[in-house]
C-alpha cells in the first residue's frame, strides 16, 4: 500500500519503515516520536492501525505546526497551498524566495509547507541566525496541489482524533512518557567521517542522548532508535554504548546516489538498535537486513562492502 506523504524531508525513515516496524509491537496504546520529523514511522503505523494514539514531537516549531495543519485543517491548508503554488507560474525562482523572505519573518508553517516541496531534496537548512537558507530546486516545480491535497487528506484521514502534536525538546517528551508507551527515536544525523552536520548538530548532544535512554532503561519503558550508521567503509556517528545494553540491527538502506554517480559500490547501512525491554517482548537478535539492490550485486559478483552484526 503506497502511504502519504506531503512533503520529502532530509533523513526521513519512509523508506525502511516496513522493516522498522517488524520492531515494534503488533499492537500499541501509545506510539511516540519525540524527533518527528515528516512522521514517516508514525504514519506507516497508523496506515497499519498498530497504535490507539499518537504523539508527535518535533523541536521545529514551524514543522510540528505544519504536521497540527496536515493533521486537523487538510483542507484549508490544501487551499492555501494550491493558491501559493499558482502564484508561482509568473516568476517560479522570484516566487520562492519571496516566500522564504515572508516565511523566515513569520514563520507561518504553511509556507514551509511550500518551501519543502520547492527546495532540493526536502532538505531544510537553517543559517547560523536560524533562517531558512535553502535553494529552490531548479528542476522540479514541487508538488502539484492535486497531489498535495491527496496526500494531506490521506494523512489527516488516518491520524485525525487519534494524534497530539507537540513542540518540545525531546527530553521533555520521554521525561512525560507512560510505561505503556512504545517510543521510536529517530535523532539528528551526526555527520559522516566525522564531517559534522550543522544543521541538526544543535539539537542533540551524544552525552545527553545517554543519559536520557540511560533514564528509560531504569523506567522500563519500550524503544527503538535509529542511530549511527556506515557508508561503505566510512562510519557515521559514535556507536550507542553496551552499557545501555541494546540489540543493534543493521539495515541495508542500498547505495548512495553520489556513490552511483562515482561508479562506486559503497552502500549504506543504517543502525537500529531495540531497547531490552522490547527486544525481550518481541523476541529481536541481532541481525543485518540486505538491500535487494545490494544483494542482486552480491550475486553477480560486484565487491560490496557490507559489515557484520556486532
Ligand atoms: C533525522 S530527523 C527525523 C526524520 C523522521 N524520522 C522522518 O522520517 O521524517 C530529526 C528531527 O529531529 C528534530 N530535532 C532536532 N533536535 C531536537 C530536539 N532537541 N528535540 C526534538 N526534536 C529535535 C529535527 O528538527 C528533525 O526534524
Amino acid at each position: 500500500m503506497k502511504l502519504p506523504q506531503p512533503f520529502q524531508y532530509q533523513g526521513s525513515k519512509r523508506s525502511l519503515a516496513s522493516i522498522i516496524l517488524q520492531y515494534l509491537p503488533i499492537k500499541m496504546e501509545r506510539f511516540v516520536e519525540p524527533f518527528a520529523g515528516s512522521a514517516a514511522i508514525s504514519i506507516a503505523c497508523v496506515a497499519q492501525n498498530r497504535a490507539s494514539e499518537y504523539w508527535l514531537n518535533d523541536f521545529n516549531k514551524p514543522l510540528a505546526e505544519l504536521l497540527e495543519l496536515i493533521i486537523n485543517q487538510p483542507k484549508q491548508l490544501s487551499d492555501f497551498y494550491r493558491q501559493i503554488w499558482r502564484d508561482e507560474f509568473e516568476d517560479a525562482i522570484e516566487h520562492y524566495y519571496r516566500v522564504r523572505e515572508d516565511f523566515n519573518r513569520t514563520h507561518d508553517a504553511r509556507l514551509l509547507l511550500y518551501l519543502l516541496a520547492r527546495c532540493v531534496k526536502g532538505s531544510v537548512r537553517y543559517n547560523s541566525e536560524g533562517l531558512f537558507n535553502q535553494s529552490p530546486d531548479n528542476r522540479r516545480l514541487g508538488t502539484r496541489p492535486e497531489t498535495m491535497q491527496a496526500n494531506i487528506l490521506g494523512v489527516s484521514m488516518l491520524m485525525r482524533g487519534k494524534s497530539v502534536v507537540t513542540s518540545f525538546d525531546y527530553r521533555d517528551v520521554l521525561a512525560s512518557t507512560r510505561e505503556s508507551d512504545v517510543v521510536y527515536m529517530d535523532p539528528p544525523y551526526q555527520g559522516v567521517c566525522g564531517d559534522r552536520d550543522a544543521r541538526y548538530l544543535s539539537g542533540v548532544s551524544f552525552e545527553e542522548f545517554v543519559t536520557a535512554l540511560e533514564r528509560l532503561n531504569t523506567r522500563g519503558i519500550r524503544y527503538v532508535i535509529s542511530y549511527d550508521g556506515r557508508l561503505g567503509t566510512c562510519s557515521y556517528g559514535e556507536p550507542l554504548p553496551a552499557c545501555l545494553d541494546l540489540t543493534l540491527i543493521e539495515l541495508e538502506a542500498g547505495r548512495s546516489s553520489q556513490a552511483t554517480l562515482l561508479g562506486r559500490d559503497d552502500v549504506t547501512v543504517e543502525s537500529l538498535y531495540v531497547s531490552r525491554s522490547l527486544a525481550e517482548k518481541i523476541g529481536v537478535q541481532p541481525r543485518t537486513h540486505r538491500s535487494q539492490t545490494a544483494e542482486q550485486m552480491r550475486l553477480l559478483g560486484a565487491n560490496v562492502k557490507y559489515g557484520k552484526v556486532s
